[in-house]
């Protein structure tokens, strides 16, 4: 079981959306028995609050249904995450602030893992929710792709007994 929790600012546009594409993903490769999939923000602003609309429309958009109520992330979160995948370098930089340096090993930017490293473009001011949309798909195709070439035992595990 590998444990990601997707981290933007509010938990309310971009890590939710991560959240729900990765979902979606693995469950299309008949991987989601392998997964332990979440998301939160480094702040406590929209705590107990829903997806933001515009973010659900454009998941609405690429056919992927998602229920949400926002979070503000913990160390217990990071600790017991195999994957802290941060939407931009400002996320990264105030869960390291959070883990006083700490789990720097599995704290990353998504779009890390992408031919491009980059950050996942903020819709915030933008209202660009498709490019953000576009940016988070890339990278968690690029991330599942990663473990697939470094934990192909575990994925062929799971599958062949049923998990
Ligand atoms: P998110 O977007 O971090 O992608 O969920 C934001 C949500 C709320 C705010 C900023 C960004 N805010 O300023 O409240």
């Amino acid at each position: 079981m590998i444990t990601v929790n997707f981290v933007c600012l509010g938990n309310i546009c971009r890590s939710p959306m991560a959240e729900w594409i990765f979902r979606d993903m693995v469950e299309k490769e008949g991987l989601s028995a392998s997964f332990s999939i979440t998301s939160s923000g480094t702040s406590d602003w929209e705590e107990g609050s829903q997806m933001y609309p515009p973010a659900v429309r454009v998941l609405s958009k690429h056919g992927i249904e998602a229920k949400h109520v926002a979070r503000q992330i913990t160390l217990a979160d990071i600790k017991n995450a195999d994957f802290v995948l941060c939407m931009d370098s400002g996320n990264k930089f105030d869960v390291l602030r959070l883990t006083a340096g700490m789990y720097s090993e599995k704290i990353y930017k998504l779009c890390d893992f992408c031919t491009h490293p980059r950050d996942v473009a903020d819709p915030w001011y933008t209202l660009d929710f498709e490019r953000a949309y576009k940016d988070i798909f890339d990278g968690c195709r690029a991330f599942l792709e990663y473990l697939k070439s470094d934990r192909a035992e575990g994925f062929a595990y799971d599958r062949r007994h049923g998990l």
